[in-house]
């Protein structure tokens, strides 16, 4: 089932989401739902909250369906491990039409578990290592544009005002 994308201005994505602690059938199909719902909305990742529900889950995949090994389901993840800084444009499905330089770490390792509740850790850098911040974040109620400087956002979040009062946003 394809799930609307919540938009910047739900406070939905502005809060920590909870821990997932209950491995089971129910979340599989959660996943499911989140994978089919990124790729409709042409996104290499996403994250829970984006969906409306407050739980510590993402999913990514940054080679958008060419390569199924990169298919990522992150739950409860945490980062573990950085280094370096890189420079670059990024977006989010929650904050459509916008885009900003995002200076993140280039390389990092993550600790999470799987569908089965099992832990792991991968490591990864460029935009594998972008997904994970941004996505991290998302779980922490921290969007991208918190990243960027007071000027820049205050002038985003007035455009965005100006569409609510549209009706297009
Ligand atoms: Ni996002």
């Amino acid at each position: 089932m394809i799930h609307f994308i919540v938009k910047f201005g739900n406070p939905v994505l502005e809060k920590p989401a909870e821990k997932v602690t209950v491995f089971d059938e129910e979340l599989k199909r959660l996943i499911d739902d989140m994978f089919e719902s990124m790729y409709a909305a042409r996104g290499v990742g996403l994250a829970a909250p984006q969906i409306g529900i407050a739980r510590r889950i993402a999913v990514v995949d940054v080679t958008f369906k060419e390569d199924p090994s990169a298919k990522l389901v992150l739950i409860n993840p945490e980062i573990i491990h950085k280094e370096g800084r890189h420079m670059q444009s990024e977006g989010c499905l929650s904050i459509p039409d916008f885009r900003e330089n995002v200076t993140r770490s280039q390389a990092v390792t993550i600790r999470a578990q799987n569908l089965t509740g099992k832990v792991f850790e991968k490591s990864g850098d460029d935009l594998l290592a972008r997904a994970f911040q941004h996505e991290i974040d998302h779980l922490n109620g921290k969007l991208y544009i918190s990243h960027i400087s007071a000027l820049k956002r205050d002038l985003i979040k007035r455009k965005i005002r100006k569409l609510v009062k549209a009706g297009e946003w």
